[in-house]
């Protein structure tokens, strides 16, 4: 076997993005595409040679290749061994697991997470450092940095290595071990949940559905819910992973999981419904006839922590997106402990999670999680929710109404106008800046703007800033409205409007959130411009 030094010229368009790099399949096909970044991040990375290497995806296509490329690569550049899930299938939360379990020096993990695949689909790569969780914006600029001027990379020149069967095998001078992508994570979340409540749950009658959307988290569910916590067979659907997910759109909610959504809105519903999306990180809940806000279920998930051993000796911090509602921030407030605000993206709960002043996390996109990993979860927060259920024995509407009444509601939407030509979007967005002295004391109804600006944020930890993360409307009796145009789309601009009002009055609670928001869906179109900038006057998918 012979490590072969290929000449290569840089593409221009690797820089990473919210998470990691995200192209279409046939991008990634061109030769030297993949090849190009990889070098790129063990240039950038500086493993000491020898290190331990991470790898595994969620399945979609052109998984399994890469991971031969990545293999033979990293046996080229110095790794002493590589932990590779079996079929090269690692879900984004059990990589985060295992690189913190074994130590090791980092991961690659291949997904483009809920965006769909196939041929013609989405792929995506990123690196995780070694506390487990996304590499920080320093890091990733480093690697977009040498993209731009790599020469050449180094692969060795061998066979493929066997995937499917556990166990160890030699690549070069580099050990590869295939290890089960299921064992670690399950046996983690044993420590944290009280399984047997779950179980006794379940045996009581309590009837779960969990859409694992053909994605990664099928076998991980299946082990789980199905057979360590008895749920009944079929309780977990769409378990098989695909490479094109079945042709769908593997995003948790309520546009793209309609099938959940039929089964928990229709007869004979069940008493709770879960989602999680391709890579195994983001989470929806759903009651039945009733749906969960993410930003509602990090609150809860909150104020109920103590109910759940891994959590029962309270929690240091919560930390949230900006554009996720401050449901959570008044039950900090409640509990005496500290809230941050951080801009999009799960990487920025990093450092606040190593430096232990946050345990949970959440943003509105459906990813909570805590330090358990320093990924989002999506089967973490199933099973905390089955936890909490099983501690409390009531329904989840009447869970989440409680919730409300206490702290009062944050009502909360998301409208996402996708596919919209960049141009359009970037005025928009400008037009938007430009307005900010205009807006502020104006009043739109009942509504009056008490600022305007664009988040920038400053790591309480390490002191980096992070701007443009979000132009914010904020009104005078807390209601806000956000826009910000999505990092993780591949086709044209996606605008995100966000959209929160706080409810105090228990009469108002069981609202629907479109009409609640109704006013401040119309000031949003109104001072963007929207419907003149962008043609469009109903949002693509709201959440
Ligand atoms: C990924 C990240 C999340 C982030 C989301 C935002 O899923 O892991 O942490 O919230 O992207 O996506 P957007 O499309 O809004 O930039
Ligand atoms: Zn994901």
């Amino acid at each position: 076997m012979t490590v072969r030094t290929i000449a290569t010229t840089p593409f221009s368009d690797q820089k990473p993005g919210t998470s990691g790099l995200r192209k279409k399949v046939p991008v990634f096909q061109q030769p030297h595409y993949l090849e190009n970044f990889v070098q790129s991040i063990f240039n950038s990375i500086g493993a000491p040679t020898g290190s331990t290497l991470v790898l595994g995806g969620d399945g979609r296509y052109y998984n399994r290749e890469a991971i031969q490329i990545i293999l033979k690569m990293a046996a080229s550049n110095g790794f002493g061994r590589v932990l590779v899930g079996k079929g090269g299938i690692l879900s984004t939360p059990a990589a985060s697991c295992v690189i913190r379990k074994y130590k090791t020096f980092g991961g690659i993990i291949l997904s483009a997470s809920h965006n769909p695949g196939g041929p013609e689909g989405d792929f995506g790569i990123k690196y995780n450092v070694t506390n487990g969780g996304p590499a920080p914006e320093k890091v990733t600029e480093e690697i977009f940095a040498r993209s731009k001027t790599i020469d050449e990379y180094r692969i060795l020149e061998a066979a493929d290595v066997a995937l499917d069967q556990l166990g160890e095998s030699r690549l070069g001078d580099m050990i590869v071990q295939v290890i089960d992508p299921v064992a670690d994570y399950a046996e983690l979340m044993e420590s944290l949940f009280d399984f047997g409540a779950i179980r006794s749950l379940l045996a009581g009658g309590f009837r779960l559905r969990f859409d694992a959307m053909h994605a990664v988290t099928g076998p991980y569910a299946r082990e789980i819910i199905e057979k360590r916590l008895g749920a009944a067979t079929g309780s977990v659907m769409n378990a098989e992973p695909l490479p094109d997910f079945g042709n769908g759109h593997p995003d948790p909610n309520l546009t793209y999981a309609h099938e959940l959504v039929e089964i928990v809105y229709g007869d004979n519903a069940p008493d709770f419904g879960a989602a999680s999306d391709g890579d195994g990180d983001r989470n929806m809940i759903l009651g039945k006839r009733f749906f969960v806000t993410p930003s509602d279920s990090l609150a809860l998930l909150a104020a109920n922590a103590t109910l759940v051993p891994g959590y029962k000796n309270g929690l240091a911090g919560i930390a949230r997106s900006m554009p996720t509602s401050a449901a959570a921030d008044r039950v900090a407030q409640a509990l005496g402990i500290p809230c941050f605000e951080t801009p999009t993206g799960w990487k920025f709960f990093g450092n606040l999670m190593d430096a232990g002043k946050v345990t949970l996390c959440g943003e509105e996109s459906f990813g909570t999680g805590s330090d358990h990993v320093r990924e989002k979860d999506g089967l973490w927060a199933v099973l905390f929710w089955l936890n909490i259920l099983a501690v409390r024995k009531q329904p989840v509407e009447a869970i989440m109404h409680e919730h409300w009444a206490k702290f009062g509601r944050n009502v909360y939407s998301r409208h996402d106008y996708e596919g919209l030509p960049t141009d359009a979007a970037n005025g928009l967005m400008q037009h938007l800046h430009e307005s900010f002295a205009e807006l502020v004391g104006k009043q739109f109804g009942d509504y009056k703007v008490l600022f305007c600006d664009d988040f920038s944020y400053t790591d309480p930890v390490d002191g980096s800033v992070s701007t443009g993360q979000g132009v914010r409307i904020g009104f005078v009796d807390g209601s806000r409205i956000v826009f910000r145009l999505s990092g993780t789309g591949t086709e044209g601009a996606t605008l995100r409007i966000y959209l929160e009002a706080f409810e105090p009055d228990i009469s108002r609670h069981h609202l629907d959130a479109q009409q609640a928001l109704a006013s401040l869906i119309a000031i949003a179109s109104e001072v963007s411009q929207l419907k003149a900038r962008t043609g469009r006057d109903h949002p693509t998918v709201i959440t």
